[in-house]
């Protein structure tokens, strides 16, 4: 149970996002606002395959900063760690962990023959895309053994068995519409109230990639459950709505909603 403090606290949190996200706030604010939340992550991960651009990465770790004050962070899609780091980094300063999901065997569209195919991780001997011996690397290299629980699996059958609220879900899985879905469906239930739901790979233009991504991050607000942070590239921030709030975007969609 919140407490009525508590309640305006979150609301005050998040309408100042949304207002900072609109550029509503005086220039005062903004300035406050970045000091407080853009700091950005000084090591060099050049070397590290993966699909996030700076930027995105730098906000990825803001995010999970702030994330990781509430409690563990879990992402599917490790790779070779490259937003391990990252969001591992933020968990590393708050004492909190990142779970970190993949089977290692590489997206539909990473597979030999696929737009996304690297012959350097596919393993010879066992006759298939191996991203693990490089993904625990980086996490060693990186200082992050103690912070960055590697979870060697199928997204959908960790879910299954996945008891506890995490403050922090990031989906950079599979990009199939079904992948996508699944992730969705079996980890967003697992957000804490007031926690984050981050999407890589939004595009707005459906030539420049696919739609999946955007799909389950336009499902995620059409329900009302979550509030829209800044964009950054392809990377979708939501925030989960605290119970007990109702937010002024929920009930200004349902004024204009029409019935069926
Ligand atoms: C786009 S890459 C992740 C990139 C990584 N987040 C980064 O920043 O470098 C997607 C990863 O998701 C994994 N993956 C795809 N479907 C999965 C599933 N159902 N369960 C677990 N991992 C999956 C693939 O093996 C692949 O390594």
């Amino acid at each position: 149970m919140y407490c009525a403090r508590q309640v305006h606290r979150f609301q005050e949190e998040l309408q100042e996002e949304l207002d900072d996200k609109r550029g509503l706030e005086g220039r005062r604010r903004k300035v406050v606002m970045q000091k407080a939340s853009g700091r950005k992550l000084k090591i060099d991960t050049s070397n590290i395959k993966g699909f996030l651009d700076e930027d995105e990465a730098q906000r990825l770790y803001q995010i999970a900063r702030k994330a990781s004050k509430r409690g563990n962070c879990l992402e599917i899609g490790s790779y070779c760690g490259k937003s391990a780091v990252y969001i591992g980094s933020a968990c590393q300063e708050n004492g909190a962990l990142l779970y970190s999901i993949d089977h290692h065997r590489g997206s539909a569209e990473q597979q030999p023959g696929e737009a996304y195919f690297d012959s350097e991780l596919f393993d010879k001997n066992l006759g298939c895309v191996n991203t693990l011996t490089p993904f625990l690397s980086t996490i060693e290299r990186f200082a992050l053994k103690e912070t960055v629980i590697p979870i060697v699996g199928d997204s959908v059958a960790i879910a299954k068995g996945w008891a506890s609220q995490l403050a922090m879900v990031f989906i950079d899985g599979g990009h199939t519409f079904a992948a996508a879905y699944n992730d969705y469906n079996c980890w967003v239930p697992k957000i804490s109230a007031g926690g984050f739901l981050v999407i890589h790979d939004i595009f707005d233009d459906p030539t420049a990639g696919g739609q999946a991504p955007r799909w389950i991050y336009e499902a995620a607000l059409a329900s009302g459950l979550f509030l829209p942070l800044k964009r950054m590239k392809t990377l979708g921030i939501l925030r989960r709505v605290p119970y007990g709030i109702i937010p002024k975007t929920a009930l200004y969609s349902y004024q204009h909603w029409q019935a069926p």
